[in-house]
């Protein structure tokens, strides 16, 4: 068991963002030659709509057919929802590449009960993984971003999901936005072969600060993505990483 941390910065967000799917596309292809297919993870939010498009446009006769799609949060609205983090990949990347229908795991966010959408998108991964009940996916990349709270994918300091060890996913009430949010829990993003933080803009300089460099009691949630076995990397521009000591 190995895991490596590192941290990338480069000058701008379109450098970020070429690097991010530079980065995704290497991951893609060293799965899928060592197994024949590459699990993902997505992030929602606006920060990864970028990398979507650029995947898009850039990798047209990629392997799609290859690439399983999973999201590693979602918000508790349909699909049509402008809130849906489904709705904003379908129309930056699905929509433009020949992904095959099955190969994207939406989250069924559409059903009012927050715990069934959970548990049914947890048995989409433990038949997709062919796990059993104690065991957890390893994806080959999860996409995170994060919040000006600390908080990566819908997982929210002092919110309920933080101290969730067996299940892996979770409908978790968010006080803040009065609702819940249907995320993955720390021990899927901890299993993963790779994980990437896509972190942009000066507004994120103070986090990124804390999170990297900080002493945090108790620690933040993006703190608490380490991979036990895995790679982690931080790809951040210069602006969010303008309060860095290095
Ligand atoms: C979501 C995300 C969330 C996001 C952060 C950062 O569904 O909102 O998964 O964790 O990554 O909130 O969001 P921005 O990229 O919009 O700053």
């Amino acid at each position: 068991m190995s895991s490596t941390h590192s941290i990338e910065v480069v000058a701008t967000p379109g450098d970020l963002f070429r690097a991010a799917a530079e980065e995704f596309i290497r991951a893609a292809r060293t799965a899928i030659g060592a197994q024949g297919r590459f699990a993902v993870a997505l992030s929602g939010g606006s920060t990864p709509k970028n990398l979507y498009s650029l995947l898009a446009a850039g990798y047209t006769d990629f392997a799609w057919n290859r690439v399983f799609f999973f999201f590693g949060d979602e918000r508790h609205v349909p699909p049509t929802h402008a809130e849906s983090n489904y709705r904003m990949v379908n129309e930056a990347l699905f929509s433009k590449v020949a992904v095959p229908p099955g190969n994207v795991f939406r989250v069924p966010a559409e059903n009012p009960d927050a715990d069934a959408v959970a548990a049914a998108y947890e048995a989409q991964l433990r038949k997709f993984f062919e796990i059993k009940a104690g065991e957890f996916p390893r994806f080959d990349l999860i996409l995170l971003g994060m919040g000006p709270d600390g908080h990566t994918a819908s997982l929210f300091p002092e919110s309920a999901a933080l101290a969730e060890q067996t299940r892996l996913v979770v409908a978790n009430w968010v006080a803040k936005f009065n609702t819940h949010r249907i995320t993955f829990t720390f021990p899927v993003l901890n299993h993963a072969a790779e994980v990437i933080f896509l972190v942009s803009g000066a507004e994120k300089a103070s986090i990124v600060h804390q999170v990297l460099e900080g002493r945090n009691t108790p620690s933040l949630p993006a703190q608490q993505v380490q991979p036990t076995n895995g790679k982690l990397l931080w790809m951040l521009d210069e602006p969010a990483a303008s309060q860095l000591t290095r």
